[in-house]
């Protein structure tokens, strides 16, 4: 790691008693467990990054003025100079972003939105506007084995069919995730971003950029795309930023911060007044969106951080470490490794457990059980109809130690040889929406080796 420790945060595996009570109380939905008794915490790579220690003393320099705060200038040159882009727009977080965003520009139920694939709270930022979120994800990303360099690369076809089919004045944009979270973690290359601004281009429509994880998705392009291995970082994140017309941004990813967000706007034109009024109603004025100068002060250093190049290498190295692991030990995981998170195979890891006794919550179960760790799953729990029964497990930025991740790697390898043991679960109670959240379980059969 380009990096060491000058501050510590004690963490401890709880006994294995306090484990079994923690999951009765919460029912089984590790959301309800106190992350106190989790030893390696792999619930989302959202705001949970370590600061380093530029960012921590720049927080002292916050300037907390209300308006023409020194923080929020420092703030919109550093998002100006990585993006090319004119306006910057501080929210509180990713979701306040898209709520601003798509409550300007979506004007009727008739509005459809294609993205490679939508993120949940993208989708429902959308859907509660009463348009449509359709996902064009490419071909190879139905296939979690093969090796595709770009499983987040949008189905160009279908785009074209998409916009033949709707009709040209129903899209008033199209938006790409990157890196896919939803399908991955799994980057877009230059080449296919390139070729949807073409295509959006014959018809006008904009392009925009849901960028919670840039750098990441920059860094493959790098490492995997043909022609852009001697380029520097900084150069390609202009040419991504350049293909669009503006962005949405969580900062909780790659911003590293652990709070924070942005909507970009590359020139003047109709959005950016609607979007102001809203951001004043909504999140605060123009110079702060809903954030103290201290957390833009973060913001505009981590953003500096993020695109050194030996950080880039020692994350989506770490990642790939225990994705190997995972694969030497037999487990099947989406390949190749994205840039955030494992995403494993549930199906294939408790081929005993159908659908309808949710074998990727009883992954996570049995993960939390037998070892205290915590992934997330997004399988039919997370999406009722989803394709695939997968547990993510998601790394804080610059937060565990190789060490650490390998104990993960041959922990699920220990669970997997003790797969058949492991019981499925059902749901005694959920809510309405968003139901993994809150969602009560129950154990089919317990763990027969306890
Ligand atoms: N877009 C993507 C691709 C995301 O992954 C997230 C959050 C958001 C938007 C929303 O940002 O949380 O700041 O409001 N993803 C987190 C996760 C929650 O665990 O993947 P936010």
């Amino acid at each position: 790691p380009p990096f060491k420790i000058k501050m510590v945060e004690k963490i401890a595996l709880p006994p294995r008693e306090k484990r079994e009570e923690n999951l009765r109380r919460a029912h089984f939905n590790v959301f309800q467990i106190p992350a106190e008794d989790v030893f390696i915490d792999l619930l989302t790579d959202s705001g949970t990054s370590a600061m380093s220690d530029v960012q921590w003393s720049g927080l002292l320099q916050g300037d907390e003025s209300y308006a023409g705060a020194k923080s929020f200038y420092r703030f919109e040159k550093v998002v100006q100079s990585l993006t090319g882009h004119r306006h910057i727009i501080p929210t509180h977080q990713g979701r306040g972003a898209e709520s601003i965003f798509f409550s300007s520009i979506i004007k009727n139920k008739e509005m459809v939105i294609p993205n490679n694939t939508h993120f949940d709270t993208t989708r429902a930022n959308i859907e509660q506007l009463g348009a449509k979120a359709i996902d064009l994800p490419c071909p190879e990303a139905s296939n979690l084995g093969t090796p595709y360099p770009f499983k987040g690369n949008m189905d160009l076809e279908a785009l074209e069919r998409t916009i033949r089919d709707v009709g040209r004045e129903r899209i008033p944009l199209v938006m790409m995730t990157i890196t896919n979270n939803a399908s991955g973690g799994q980057p877009a290359s230059l080449e296919n971003m390139t070729a949807v601004k073409k295509i959006l281009d014959t018809h006008g429509i904009p392009l925009f950029l849901d960028a919670c994880r840039f750098a990441e998705n920059c860094y493959f392009i790098q490492q995997r795309e043909e022609g852009q291995r001697e380029r520097p970082l900084r150069d390609i994140v202009l040419d991504v930023f350049n293909l669009a017309d503006g962005t949405t941004m969580s900062a909780k990813k790659d911003a590293l911060v652990n709070i924070g967000g942005f909507i970009t706007l590359k020139e003047s034109g109709p959005l950016l007044e609607p979007i102001s009024r809203r951001l004043i109603l909504q999140e605060g004025f123009l110079n702060y969106g809903g954030l103290a100068g201290r957390d833009l002060e973060a913001m505009a250093l981590g953003l500096e951080e993020v695109v050194e190049e030996d950080y880039l290498a020692y994350r989506t190295g770490q990642v790939k470490l225990l994705g190997e692991i995972l694969q030497e030990r037999g487990i099947s995981i989406i390949r190749p490794t994205g840039g955030h998170a494992i995403y494993v195979d549930a199906a294939h890891f408790l081929p005993h457990i159908p659908k309808e006794r949710f074998p990727g919550q009883a992954l996570v179960v049995a993960l939390y059980r037998h070892f205290g760790i915590r992934g997330v799953e997004l399988g039919s729990v997370m999406f009722p109809d989803a394709p695939r029964e997968l547990v993510r497990l998601a790394i804080p930025r610059r937060v565990y130690t190789n060490d650490q991740v390998r104990f993960v790697g041959e922990s699920l390898g220990e669970l997997y040889q003790k797969a058949p043991t492991i019981g499925g679960v059902t749901i005694t109670e959920e809510p309405p929406f968003l139901r993994h959240f809150t969602a009560k379980f129950k154990e089919i059969h317990e763990s027969r080796d306890r």
